[in-house]
């Protein structure tokens, strides 16, 4: 017999209660259902809407339930539909008829809105967390590789030398507000809808203000319709998860240019790549094209959501069953992207002898020499032009701009004096960048020092 079977003469359809059934999924929020329904029931007791004993016998029975379940003894049923009727039968299964006075004053459709936002605070919180660790990875990294410099990158075609700690740290500051993003979207789920009833509100007269201080909310929807219909605090996680998959995949794409032959920066440890089936000489970056991947489903998620809410007339639909999946499957896919991504992260070795070639066998010192003809008193226009000449020289003649004699570079210009090898220094080229955000060492260890503050504001140990 269903929950709701009185009004009915046929059975349902099979595919039908197939297609309708949430539990295969939903049973994930059992322990916020079961935490959501003691405290409503203990405020059902205190308000004297069912007697005290009564609302005892039910308490004690929920947490036999959450027993059962943590031990894997509950057996779920698609002829119950969702989490909620299924435990609300076993519950009158283990106490009898007293069981159903516990939805007094309550509907699935505020139920299961709790259980969402229950379930997203505890996931956002623990995501925002493993945010907080990989930028720590990152600060640690950067301490770690402060005199290791790497070309700077537009367009893909080198431009200027940088220490590889300002790439990393611009990364972290990218974390850095996504764990801002989260904190955020936190506020608004951490708002308490039960008591919304099914739409209009009770008849009952509840205490939510005792259930919200009970579940730790911070504020109460205001409005029993919105209260049930609001997905936009799940929207919110998804749109930051978005944001950070996005992140994560563009660190990949650096990883996976990174540690191939051409580039040869970076060594990603055994333990995160995999091998061929036939190329045995193969060593595959499969966890950062994985979670770059990844990010396309996650966008998904919110896409789909996005469009399920588009047309949907207050209060409740049935449509809203169709934000769980996508959810569960995003803080999944983030969670375990994160933490993979870190270890990889922490593990990778940076080869040094790589790096230090390819800043020397490059033209990324250029502005630097127009820089150092402006300081000279020439234009910086004209700079540009007799730099752009000189460079075409060397292209022609094979050589670097620090491999040129300096009768070469006084046929360009007799501005030149001999300490412009010293300005095309590319040690010198970097630490001339002092300014505030620079990619100097000085900059770069205010904004170690910067990030190390943060961080322990946020309460990680630094
Ligand atoms: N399984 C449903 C969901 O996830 C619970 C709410 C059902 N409410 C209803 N009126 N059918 O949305």
């Amino acid at each position: 017999m269903k929950l709701w079977g009185g009004r009915f003469t046929k059975p349902t359809n099979e595919l039908v209660e197939e297609f309708t059934a949430s539990i295969s999924f939903d049973q994930r929020l059992a322990a916020q259902d079961i935490q959501g329904s003691l405290a409503h029931v203990k405020m059902l007791g205190a308000c004297g809407i069912i007697p005290q004993e009564d609302a005892d016998t039910i308490s004690a029975g929920l947490l036999k339930l959450k027993e059962k379940w943590e031990g894997g003894e509950l057996p779920f049923s698609i002829g119950d539909e969702d989490v909620h009727m299924n435990l609300e039968k076993h519950l009158i299964a283990e106490i009898g008829p007293v069981g159903g006075k516990l939805h007094t004053g309550r509907s699935r459709n505020d139920q299961v809105a709790l259980d969402m936002h229950l379930f997203l605070k505890a996931e956002a919180a623990e995501l925002a967390g493993l945010l907080l660790h990989l930028v720590e990875v990152l600060v640690a990294k950067s301490e770690q590789h402060l005199d290791v410099i790497i070309p700077g990158y537009t367009h893909l075609q080198r431009a200027q030398p940088v220490l590889l700690a300002q790439h990393f740290l611009a990364y972290a500051g990218m974390f850095r507000r996504d764990v801002e993003r989260l904190q955020d979207a936190l506020k608004r789920i951490d708002m308490m809808p039960l008591g919304a009833g099914a739409l209009a509100g009770t008849t009952f007269p509840i205490d939510r203000e005792l259930v919200a201080q009970e579940l730790g909310f911070s504020r109460l929807y205001e409005n029993s319709m919105d209260a049930v219909s609001d997905r936009d605090f799940i929207l919110e996680f998804l749109s930051a998860a978005s944001i950070v998959m996005m992140h994560l995949s563009r660190f990949c794409e650096e990883l996976v240019l990174w540690s191939s032959t051409e580039f040869g920066f970076v060594e990603l440890d055994d333990a995160y790549c995999t091998g061929s089936s036939i190329m045995p000489q193969k060593k595959n970056p499969d966890v950062a094209e994985l979670i770059r991947g990844k990010t396309g489903r996650v966008y998904g998620h919110l896409f789909s959501l996005l469009t399920v809410l588009k047309g949907l007339p207050l209060a409740y639909n049935k449509d809203l069953q169709e934000d769980k999946e996508g959810m569960f499957d995003t803080v999944d896919t983030l969670k375990t992207s994160l933490i993979l991504f870190a270890g990889m992260i922490e593990t990778m070795t940076v080869r040094r002898e790589n790096t230090e070639q390819a800043v020397q066998q490059d033209f990324s010192v250029a502005t630097d020499l127009a820089d150092y003809l402006v300081r000279k008193g020439l234009p910086f226009r004209q700079a540009h032009e007799v730099i752009g000449k000189l460079v075409l020289h060397c292209i022609e003649k094979g050589k670097y701009l620090p491999d040129l004699t300096f009768a070469e570079y006084q046929g360009f210009s007799e501005l030149f004096a001999e300490d412009l090898y010293a300005a095309i220094d590319v040690r010198n080229v970097v630490e001339a960048r002092g300014s505030l955000g620079g990619t100097g060492t000085e900059s770069v260890k205010k904004q170690i020092a910067s990030y190390q503050d943060w961080l322990a504001v946020q309460g990680r140990e630094v």
